[in-house]
């Protein structure tokens, strides 16, 4: 029989997962950057330039952004050293068109290449980049262990891999108070702004249901990578993990 994942807080087949993912982001496409702000109340924008410190990017990298969404990571990272170059990799192609048009009304049109795929399946060119990014993507993913697997191949040795996703604060007075504010404010807010709930209850039970940051630390490890270590951001919210390739 085919192996149940999460998906939110109900176990779905493996093979029926990316779909359901996809279909939620087909329908917060439009409004996810003002949901973004909204929901984090623009907190996501600090966590992101603290994702791209950690990045320590360089002129000559070769970026790969996966779970790139409406362009965030790309956009920062371009506008910081326009001569990278950056594969902006999504699943769902109405993310993918968005972050594009973002990218072109930036004057961003050179050395950037678009892949409409899963971060398991796609067909990377191995040894090709030396940093790859998933910013607030990996909890969506449905085989974690064989994404890990497929970007370490893609990787140049030397090269780094960063991870940033929301996480359950160890502290029971934190973790009360976000977990409140993600299971009863975010679906709210998902109504009002975009009229949408069940799309926004499925992020709060994603958080709610995702690995804990030693968890995935020990997934780096088991992949490969070396120096793996996380930084977490207010309260362990937040966790950006980093890792490279020997
Ligand atoms: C929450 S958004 C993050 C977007 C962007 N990185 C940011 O930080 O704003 C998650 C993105 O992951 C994509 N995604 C979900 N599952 C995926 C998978 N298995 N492979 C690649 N992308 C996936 C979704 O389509 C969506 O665009």
């Amino acid at each position: 029989m085919s192996e149940k994942v999460n998906f939110g807080s109900t176990k779905v087949l493996k093979t029926k997962k990316i779909k359901l993912v996809s279909d939620i982001f087909s329908s917060v496409s439009n409004k996810y950057d003002l949901m973004n702000d909204a929901m984090s109340l623009g907190l996501h924008r600090l966590w992101k330039e603290r994702m791209y410190d950690i990045s320590k990017l360089k002129n000559t990298d070769n970026v790969l952004d996966l779970a790139t969404g409406t362009g965030d990571i790309a956009l920062k990272y371009l506008s910081k050293k326009a001569s990278i170059n950056i594969t902006c990799l999504d699943e769902n192609q109405e993310m993918l068109d968005i972050c594009k048009n973002r990218l072109i009304d930036n004057g961003f049109v050179k050395n950037i290449t678009f892949i409409k795929s899963p971060a398991e399946t796609a067909k990377l060119i191995k040894n090709n980049y030396s940093l790859a990014t998933v910013a607030f993507g990996f909890r969506n993913f449905t085989d974690h262990s064989k994404a890990l697997k497929n970007i370490y191949d893609s990787i140049l040795p030397g090269g780094r891999l960063i991870i940033m996703e929301f996480t359950t604060p160890k502290n029971l007075l934190i973790k009360n108070i976000f977990e409140k504010y993600t299971h009863f404010m975010i679906p709210r807010m998902g109504k009002i702004l975009a009229d949408d709930y069940d799309s926004y209850r499925y992020l709060a039970e994603s958080i709610a249901t995702y690995y804990s940051p030693e968890e995935v630390t020990e997934m780096f490890s088991e992949t490969g990578f070396i120096n793996t270590r996380y930084e977490t951001l207010v309260g362990n919210m937040v966790t950006i993990h980093i890792g490279f390739k020997c």
